[in-house]
């Protein structure tokens, strides 16, 4: 399909309020352009540029939010710490989205706001275990950008893989017309995979945060090898993970892809899942393994050059 681009280096026009956003995508839509979305919390790196990208191939007006959305951190000190950077945003975004919305708070949580979703079964493993609360926040924020925006299709990126599930159940439950489109995890050109966290990595954190990746090739090779039980395969990418070292493993698991209920016997794709502190930062990644391709990438990986 031939999308068009907004011209080389122009940057987003920026909207801070729900009718701004919404007078853009009413003009765009009466005028048959199809209109793609990319929730994002800010501090823009090459895993949501590649999101952008992705909505910018499937879409005429590409709309990127920028909000770090207080409900969905249980601790406040992460929230405090998440990196904001709205102007760098704003001129990495040049020439790539066509609108950024930007609401403050009282845009989004006014006055005597008090309605929450109940996030999908979905939720409740790995993610939800560990952080309280987490995925009734974005399943909140995610449900209020929808219908604040109204895009035909929306980008999550599979780097946060249990959300995307979340996200893809919630919409389909409450009938939300809008497309999830689910994208590649993204990696530096050493593995790790990108995420606005990692700034806040010191050198030998960065170092250690490696292991999650290790990990994960270990699972890889493991189940490449012949390998079809799954504790001994969690076994080896703990061991991985332990000598990084990781300073807190939240957990270690080889799951359904779809249900992610734990998996005894691989005889079927699997997702490997990963969650672990280093130093004060909390890190997650994930990979598919298909044991019928051993030895092989995973199909769901990507790795981006810095
Ligand atoms: O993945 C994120 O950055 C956030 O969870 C999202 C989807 C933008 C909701 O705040």
């Amino acid at each position: 399909m031939n999308r068009t681009t907004p011209p080389s280096g122009k940057r987003p026009d920026l909207v801070q309020s729900l009718d701004g956003v919404r007078q853009h995508v009413a003009s765009a839509r009466k005028n048959g352009r199809r209109i793609g979305f990319v929730p994002t919390m800010g501090a823009l790196h090459g895993g949501h540029l590649s999101l952008i990208d992705a909505a910018r191939k499937a879409s005429d007006l590409v709309v990127v939010s920028i909000y770090v959305n207080p409900t969905q951190f249980e601790q406040f000190d992460d929230f405090e710490h998440y990196p904001r950077s709205l102007q760098d945003d704003l001129e990495r975004l040049a020439g790539r989205a066509d609108v950024v919305f930007a609401p403050d708070d009282a845009a989004i949580y006014p006055d005597r706001f008090s309605t929450y979703i109940e996030p999908p079964k979905i939720s409740q493993r790995w993610e939800g275990e560990h952080r309280e609360g987490h995925f009734r926040g974005v399943a909140t924020i995610v449900l209020k950008l929808l219908l604040g925006v109204l895009p035909d299709a929306a980008f999550f990126g599979e780097k946060d893989y249990q959300q995307l599930l979340v996200v893809r159940d919630m919409v389909r439950d409450l009938n939300v017309p809008v497309d999830i489109v689910g994208c590649p995890l993204i990696r530096e050109e050493d593995g790790l995979a990108l995420s606005s966290r990692n700034q806040r990595l010191s050198p030998d954190e960065r170092g250690r945060a490696l292991s999650l990746y290790r990990s994960l090739i270990a699972a890889r090779d493991r189940i490449g090898a012949g390998e079809r039980d799954s504790e001994r395969v969690v076994s080896a990418m703990t061991e991985v993970l332990e000598r990084g070292p990781v300073d807190q493993i939240d957990y270690v698991a080889i799951v359904d892809p779809e249900t992610l209920e734990p998996v005894d016997l691989i005889s079927s794709p699997v997702q490997g899942l990963v969650a672990a502190y280093v130093g004060p930062v909390r890190l997650i990644d994930n990979m598919r393994f298909d044991p019928g391709i051993s030895g092989r990438g995973p199909a769901h990986d990507a790795t981006a050059s810095r």
